[in-house]
């Protein structure tokens, strides 16, 4: 049994080591979060006590739309359900319904340098694209999402490539507290897939982005989702079929090796580099190959929207779990920090 729900002094003794890892309930759920995040996690629930957070705290930092919030909140839940994060394998809750989150992300405020959160490439590349909007949420996230990790006294935490400089951040604010305050936080490592740890955009010119219209959502209408790839970018080189092409540097080749086997990747591979198939034979083969690991996700969310009770219940009892063990952490970083 999953130690979390209802430990037992040996259970607890016998725990596997924590994860913790979190989506932002900023839009539709991703192929990239797919490939970078949400598989790996599936894959993980058995070797770790896993808690996924839906950060709707780090979502407000950049200008969002209220009315819709739970909405997509909602989604967010179902999507990673329908993907495997399955109640009774871990806990899936909303960061707001733990405000021990903000609480341990003002303390090691304290400890984080100005200098450094100014450097964070995310904080750059959103302040550039949000130029009305530099707000401090913003230039804090990383803050926050170290408090995430450490409020668990997690030990891995798996994400995409993008955030390896925040966990690298969450290490270095675990081991100033230890210095300081007496050890009590793991450093926790990032696992990152071998790949699709960073997919690109079907435009081929920035990472696959849900603020960017360059997605392919999870659990899309497959019409919608051909509409999207058929037009997607490839080897700009291949301007005629007869053109051959470099599938190293082709996006859709990249995607392959994330759905299809290792045969399609190499038929495809050598098709493209002889130029005996074309970018849309390929495209359709790839399409093929999506359909078998989305079609039964899209199917799971249809079901799941219809079972309201299922998902209201995992997100309340896992949020529950979360606050008592959030709360075992503040109490002793309180009393560690000299505050009571
Ligand atoms: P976010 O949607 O920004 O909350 O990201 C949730 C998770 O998906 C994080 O672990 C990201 O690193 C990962 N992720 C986001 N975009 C991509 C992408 N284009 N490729 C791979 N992983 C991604
Ligand atoms: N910042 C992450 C992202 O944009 C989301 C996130 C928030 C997160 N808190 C976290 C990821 C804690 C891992 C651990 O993708």
């Amino acid at each position: 049994m999953n130690a979390m729900h209802g430990p037992s002094r040996q259970a607890q003794e016998q725990k596997r080591p924590n994860l913790f890892s979190g989506i932002q309930p900023s839009g539709e759920i991703h192929i990239g979060n797919y490939c970078g995040a949400i598989r790996n996690w599936t894959q993980l629930l058995d070797e770790y006590e896993c808690i996924f957070g839906i950060v709707d705290y780090h979502a407000i930092t950049v200008a969002y739309d209220a009315d819709t919030m739970q909405a997509r909140i909602r989604e967010a839940a179902i999507t990673n359900m329908a993907a495997g994060l399955e109640p009774g394998r871990c806990l899936l809750f909303v960061q707001s319904q733990v405000p021990e989150h903000t609480e341990l992300a003002w303390i090691l405020n304290t400890l984080a340098p100005m200098g450094l959160l100014g450097r964070m490439t995310q904080f750059k590349e959103k302040s550039r694209r949000n130029e009305d909007n530099i707000n401090v949420g913003l230039f804090d996230y990383p803050v926050l999402q170290a408090a995430d990790v450490l409020l668990y006294r997690s030990h891995a935490v798996p994400v995409g490539e993008d955030q390896i400089q925040h966990i690298e951040f969450t290490r270095d604010l675990a081991r100033k507290f230890n210095l300081r305050f007496g050890d009590f936080f793991p450093e926790p490592n990032a696992l990152v897939p071998k790949s699709g740890a960073r997919i690109m955009g079907l435009d081929g010119q920035a990472k696959m982005s849900k603020s960017l219209n360059n997605y392919i959502g999870l659990i899309e209408d497959p019409d919608e989702i051909w509409n999207k790839l058929r037009p997607s970018f490839t080897d700009p080189a291949r301007k005629r079929r007869s053109d051959p092409g470099n599938p190293l540097i082709c996006n859709i080749y990249t995607l392959h090796e994330n759905f299809s086997p290792p045969d399609v990747q190499k038929e495809v591979s050598q098709g493209c580099k002889s130029a005996s198939i074309g970018c849309i034979d390929c495209k359709k083969m790839l399409f093929d190959h999506m359909m078998k690991v989305f079609d039964p996700i899209r199917e799971r969310a249809q079901a799941l929207e219809k079972q309201s009770e299922l998902v209201d219940g995992f997100l309340e009892e896992s949020a529950t779990t979360c606050k008592r063990l959030a709360e075992e952490t503040m109490a002793e970083v309180r009393s560690r920090i000299g505050l009571r």
